[in-house]
C-alpha cells in the first residue's frame, strides 16, 4: 500500500488524474471505477481541465459506479447516478451508455439479480482498471458499512444511522436519507487492477489510520484494502495526521524513482 501525503486535495486531484491520463493514453478502451461523495470531486474536475486541454480521451473508455441509493425517484439530483453525470460525464466524452450504475428499479427480476448482472457487467468490460475510492468516518467504502464481508460482492444494505447522518448534508432533511442501497462488494471493489483512495479532512484521520495501519477486519471495511497489490492513499495533512509512519510515508514518496508512477 502506498500513502501519498500531499498538501491540497487540488494536488491530490492531479496526482489521480495524471494516473488516470496515463492510464488512457495507454488503453483508450480503459474500464474507470468512479466513486461519489467530495473526496472524488478534485480528481473530476482534474480530468475535466485535461480534456479541456486535449490531454485525453474517454471516447472508448466504459465507467462503472460503486453504489447507489435505493428508492429515490430517477433523475433525482442525489441519485449517484446524477451526481456521476453532472460531475464526470459533463465534463469529459464519454460515449452514449459507457457509463454504468447498479440498476436499483424494482423490475420484475429484483435487485438480487440485479446485482450479479452488474458484477457480470463489470468482468464482461475486462474488469476495472483503475478504481476511485472514497472513505467513510466509520471506514466504509462505497456502501460496505462496517460488518460487512470482507468477499462480498454486488447486493443491497442497510446505512448506519452515522453514515445517514454524514450524507444528510445533501438532502433537504436528514430523514430524506434513503436506508437502502446498493453497492458494490468488497470483493467486488478488489477485483480492480488499481485502487485509488483518497481522503481529505481531520474528520477521516482515524478512518484513514485504522484502514492503513490497523488489523484487517470487518469493522473497518477498509483495511480490506491492505489485502490488495495496488493500492495508492492520497491523504492530505489533516487526514493524514493519526499515521504512525507518517514521516516514513513521506521519506518513500519523496525518494520515489520517477518512472514508477503512481
Ligand atoms: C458515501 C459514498 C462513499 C464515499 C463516502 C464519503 O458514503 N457511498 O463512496 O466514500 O460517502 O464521502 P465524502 O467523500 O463526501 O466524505
Amino acid at each position: 500500500m502506498e500513502v501519498v501525503i500531499v498538501g491540497s486535495p487540488e494536488e491530490a486531484g492531479r496526482l489521480a488524474g495524471g494516473a488516470i491520463t496515463s492510464l488512457l493514453a495507454n488503453k483508450p478502451g480503459a474500464v474507470l471505477g468512479v466513486a461519489t461523495g467530495s473526496s472524488p470531486l478534485p480528481v473530476y474536475a482534474d480530468l475535466g481541465r485535461r480534456r479541456q486541454a486535449g490531454e485525453l480521451s474517454f471516447a472508448a473508455a466504459r465507467a462503472f459506479l460503486l453504489d447507489e441509493y435505493v428508492g429515490l425517484p430517477a433523475g433525482h439530483p442525489q441519485s449517484y447516478r446524477a451526481f456521476i453525470a453532472s460531475e464526470l460525464e459533463a465534463r469529459v466524452d464519454f460515449a452514449p451508455g459507457a457509463v454504468q450504475g447498479p440498476d436499483v428499479a424494482d423490475d420484475s427480476e429484483g435487485i438480487p439479480a440485479a446485482c450479479e448482472r452488474y458484477d457480470a457487467d463489470i468482468a464482461a468490460a475486462g474488469g476495472v482498471d483503475i478504481q476511485v475510492l472514497g472513505i467513510g468516518t466509520d471506514g466504509h467504502i462505497g456502501f460496505n458499512e462496517p460488518g460487512s464481508s470482507l468477499g462480498s460482492r454486488t447486493r443491497l444494505k442497510t446505512l448506519t444511522a452515522r453514515t445517514r447522518a454524514d450524507n444528510a448534508r445533501f438532502f433537504a432533511a436528514p430523514e430524506e436519507v434513503p436506508r437502502h442501497v446498493v453497492t458494490q462488494g468488497i470483493g467486488t471493489i478488489l477485483d480492480a487492477r488499481h485502487i485509488v483512495l483518497l481522503a481529505f479532512g481531520s474528520a477521516k484521520a482515524p478512518a484513514v489510520a485504522a484502514a492503513v495501519e490497523g488489523p484487517v477486519t470487518a469493522m473497518v471495511p477498509a483495511s480490506a484494502l491492505q489485502l490488495h497489490r495496488h493500492v495508492t492513499v492520497v491523504v492530505d495533512h489533516p487526514a493524514a495526521a493519526d499515521l504512525q509512519l507518517a514521516g516514513y510515508y513521506r521519506e518513500t514518496y519523496t525518494a520515489k524513482p520517477s518512472w514508477q508512477g503512481l
